[in-house]
């Protein structure tokens, strides 16, 4: 059977998730794609995470190269995260015939149109499902399944950190910070958090969404964002007394041939699905004026969901490979 050769940018929490799902699925993995696919160099600084999976000197490098113009390489996966190197990583790939897939958002987000262009140029692949809630499965579903729609309206809880920090302040009492701690801890906030509770890592995902299902980009800078460090005890129980939980929101809607946007905390009525949307998970729920109103639910954060959807995209590529 043909392997394909997949060359892995960052050993980090979703560099890990992805390595361990094809050793974990190894079997499943090859039988369904008709193809292996091997992890053969792995590029990251610091190399104990990398030891920790079991991986060996041979595998790793600290020098961009050995992974972007390997040649015996196919596929580039990029989870360094943050926008450079990333992207000039992402575009070299390209550049040097490799497809790229990513769970890199801020990347995707901030250069997508010459990440896209880049792409298109050099006949190449460029996915990128893990960058929007994680596990689930929407970014494909928009591309293929649900293409016929005209969208009206996207709604969506994109940040499992601070979705897990409102649960758990609004339904346990428990404090801002210690809730932030134990976010970080079980991986699901970025290095620096402030990405998370101000708003900007959801602005993001809603930009990617909004290039997808709208055909508009929009620069994350451009969506009015407004995060969740302002909110207290007191807004969450009043949210209780008016039957609504406090969620922070992405917006998009279509409105006389106007898209309209914003990220921010909004009062959800308890009715609503998104309401009963809790802890790290995410769900996007969708307009379209075919399909109608559709939801979307699952693990948004995580090192082995995030790195369910880099497989997905891997494996994608693998089977056209062959
Ligand atoms: N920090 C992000 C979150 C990780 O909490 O959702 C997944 O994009």
């Amino acid at each position: 059977m043909k392997t394909v050769n997949v060359g892995l940018l960052g050993m980090g929490t979703v560099g890990c998730g992805t390595y361990k799902i094809l050793e974990m699925n190894a079997e499943r993995i090859s039988k369904s794609a008709g193809v292996n696919i091997k992890i053969t160099k792995v590029l990251d600084q610091n190399f104990d995470r990398a030891y920790q999976m079991g991986l060996t000197d041979d595998y790793l490098t600290q020098y961009p190269d050995e992974v972007l113009r390997n040649p015996d390489i196919d596929i580039v996966v990029e989870a360094i995260g943050g926008i450079e190197p990333a992207t000039t990583f992402m575009l070299d790939a390209m550049n040097n015939g490799k497809h790229v897939v990513t769970p890199n958002k801020a990347a995707v987000a901030a250069g997508y149109e010459e990440l896209m262009e880049t792409a298109k140029k050099n006949n190449v692949e460029f996915f990128f499902e893990a960058a929007v809630g994680g596990a689930i499965p929407v970014l494909n579903s928009i591309s293929t399944v649900l293409q016929g729609n005209e969208f009206l309206e996207i709604l969506g809880i994109l940040n499992g950190t601070t979705n897990y920090i409102l649960t758990q302040m609004g339904d346990l009492g428990l404090e801002y910070a210690d809730v932030l701690k134990d976010a970080q801890a079980k991986g699901f906030a970025e290095a620096d958090p402030t990405a998370d509770v101000e708003g900007h890592d959801v602005a993001n995902k809603l930009s990617i969404l909004m290039a997808l299902a709208f055909d508009e980009y929009v620069k994350p800078s451009d969506i009015p964002t407004v995060g969740i460090t302002k909110i207290e005890k007191d807004d969450l129980e009043l949210a209780t007394k008016q039957d609504c939980k406090i969620k922070l929101i992405a917006r998009a809607e279509k409105k006389n041939g106007k898209l309209k946007y914003s990220v921010k905390p909004e009062f959800i009525p308890v009715t609503h699905p998104l309401a009963g949307v809790s802890n790290e998970f995410n769900a996007i729920f969708l307009t379209g004026n075919a399909a109608g109103e559709l939801m979307f639910y699952g693990k948004g954060a995580g090192s082995v969901p995030t790195g369910s959807a880099v497989v997905g995209d891997i494996m994608q590529i693998a089977k056209k490979i062959k």
